[in-house]
């Protein structure tokens, strides 16, 4: 295709075509899922010595007419952003990955396309996962803010801190909650989606959507047709008409052994993925490596709460996943201490012992049913009472 262009430009585009980093991101629904359980999770893949931050934004109003300066250029904001926690480049304002207090997780993904990524500052992919989950109530609603503000603001602009070239890239996203989940493949402003309920999905860097879309932008096609890249007659196959020539679709192998996996796949088994360097999906290389990542549990029962595992750190596997919860009306308060039996403790009376309280404080609390969800295999530890309420100190 770059054949005939003259040499100078032929030069030009070999620049501008910067090879997106191979990140996963994974969904698995029941019935491969564990019963009643969504599975997220997602490898960063960065450049080697980027550091990322995992960050807490509580819920907020905004004065009508404000502005949101996000990483390159500045919007309108919106009367109320959602809480969120995000995992982020510590130069950048968007985010990797990250969830909201309504169960919405969403992850992207920068993409290689037949058509270059612009280099002219407008929003990053990374932007668009912030603001689909300050924006989004549900995964469909974050679908729908994403898309709008794709169209308005167009995306654009260096995705690594480097003053000496622009890695531009188009983008995709995952974006989840309890009941399902959309693939969103996007090429400058056009889009196309898909809507998975059911099995695993896994997306990397390269366009995975084929011929079942459920939502698109009205003129994909007729952009696709103008380009000369759909006859108009064949079947519309989104990753046969956007991809670069040389692409194929190679890239989850990880998907290959959630696919192989026997037993219904729980949050340790997106752990292990993740942290899987003979596959790939764990990535170390040259340029290259995973640092940061996230595994999120969705019950699909509403009144369970959903947890979010963070690394916070590269190299999962050298990680720990820590993990989160959003409660209401959080408060930064003194670390938690163990309740105060005074002079009346069995411990301070003779005979001693006679009684043994409970002296599980908040944060020991939090850590035992989290480590219920990691190890059980039944769902019966969702059915505990809701935590009541640990701090926000008590996680981090
Ligand atoms: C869509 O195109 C891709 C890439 O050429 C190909 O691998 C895939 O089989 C096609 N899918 C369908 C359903 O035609
Ligand atoms: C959801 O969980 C609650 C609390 O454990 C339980 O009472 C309720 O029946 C569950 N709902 C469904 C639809 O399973």
């Amino acid at each position: 295709m770059l054949g005939p262009l003259p040499f100078s430009l032929w030069h030009l585009s070999l620049f501008r075509m910067a090879v997106a980093p191979p990140s996963y991101c994974f969904v698995a629904f029941p019935p491969r899922a564990k019963d009643g359980l969504v599975v997220f999770g997602k490898n960063s893949a960065r450049p080697r010595d980027e550091v990322q931050e995992v960050v807490y934004f509580s819920a907020a109003d905004h004065e009508p007419e404000s502005k949101v300066e996000c990483t390159y250029i500045s919007i309108n904001q919106v009367p109320r952003t959602h809480a969120i926690v995000i995992s982020r480049p510590a130069w950048l304002w968007g985010a990797e990955m990250g969830a909201n207090e309504h169960g919405v997780c969403i992850a992207n993904e920068a993409i290689n396309a037949r058509e270059p990524a612009a280099e002219t500052e407008a929003l990053l992919g990374m932007d668009l996962v912030r603001l689909g989950l300050e924006r989004g109530a549900t995964a469909k609603e974050a679908l729908d803010v994403i898309v709008a503000l794709l169209e308005e603001h167009g995306q654009g602009g260096n995705y690594y801190e480097d003053a000496n070239s622009c890695h531009s890239f188009q983008s995709a996203f995952l974006i989840v909650d309890r009941e399902e989940a959309w693939v969103l493949e996007t090429v400058g402003k056009y889009w196309a989606a898909e809507k998975i309920t059911e099995g695993v999905k896994c997306i990397c860097n390269q366009l995975s959507l084929t011929t079942k879309i459920d939502a698109e932008h009205p003129e994909l096609r007729s952009y696709a047709q103008s380009q000369g890249w759909w006859t108009g007659e064949d079947e519309f196959n989104f990753s046969e008409v956007f991809s670069p020539a040389d692409d194929h679709l190679t890239c989850c192998s990880g998907r290959d052994t959630l696919e192989k996996q026997e037993e219904s796949i729980t949050v340790q088994t997106m752990i292990d993925v993740l942290r899987d360097k003979a596959s790939g999906v764990c990535v170390d290389s040259e340029s290259f490596l995973t640092t940061a990542s996230v595994v999120s549990v969705l019950p699909q029962n509403g009144s369970s709460p959903c947890i979010h595992y963070f690394t916070g750190t590269p190299d999962p596997s050298r990680s720990i996943f820590k993990p989160f919860i959003f409660v209401n009306d959080v408060k930064l308060v003194p670390k938690a201490q163990s309740p105060c039996f005074g002079d009346d403790d069995p411990a301070k009376k003779e005979p001693r012992f006679q009684e043994k309280p409970d002296r599980r404080h908040e944060l020991y609390k939090a850590h035992e049913w989290a480590r219920a969800v990691l190890e059980s295999d039944e769902l019966v530890c969702f059915q505990k009472p809701r935590l009541p309420r640990p701090s926000l100190e008590c996680w981090w």
